[in-house]
């Protein structure tokens, strides 16, 4: 069984996905059972990991971490998504972006909201 935004990772061919529908069914791939993705909230390199938030004037900036984490090639932040109730908000990012990212959206109370990021070495992260 699953539970919504839930991110599962395929550790043979890399395969990622997150759950939007919960099913009964466990997920596989490469006839293996994938892993579910734990959200690191703190512990070794937590400060260039745990996502950032400041708040615009037409929504939020997420900034990973509190020091900036690396952009290169073989290590990168991958994706930062914002999650607000029932909407998830990602943004793909690239080597050589900048490790933050925008979002216009409508908020009425920032704290409510969950923000992750994808470090394609260390995981995924949670503030
Ligand atoms: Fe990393």
């Amino acid at each position: 069984m699953t539970e919504k935004e839930e991110i599962y990772r395929c550790n043979i061919c890399g395969n990622i996905v997150e759950v939007f529908h919960i099913g009964t069914g466990k997920l596989e791939c490469c006839q293996n059972p994938m892993e579910l993705l734990e959200e690191r909230e703190e512990g070794m390199g937590a400060e260039k990991h745990i996502p950032v938030l400041e708040e615009t004037d037409e929504g939020v900036k997420v900034k990973v971490g509190s020091l900036p984490h690396p952009m290169e090639e073989n290590h990168c932040i991958e994706w930062v998504e914002v999650v607000t109730g029932d909407q998830v908000h990602r943004k793909v990012l690239k080597p050589g972006d900048a490790p933050e990212a925008e979002f216009k959206l409508k908020l009425d109370d920032i704290s409510q909201i969950v923000v992750r990021e994808y470090c394609s070495i260390h995981g995924l992260w949670r503030s």
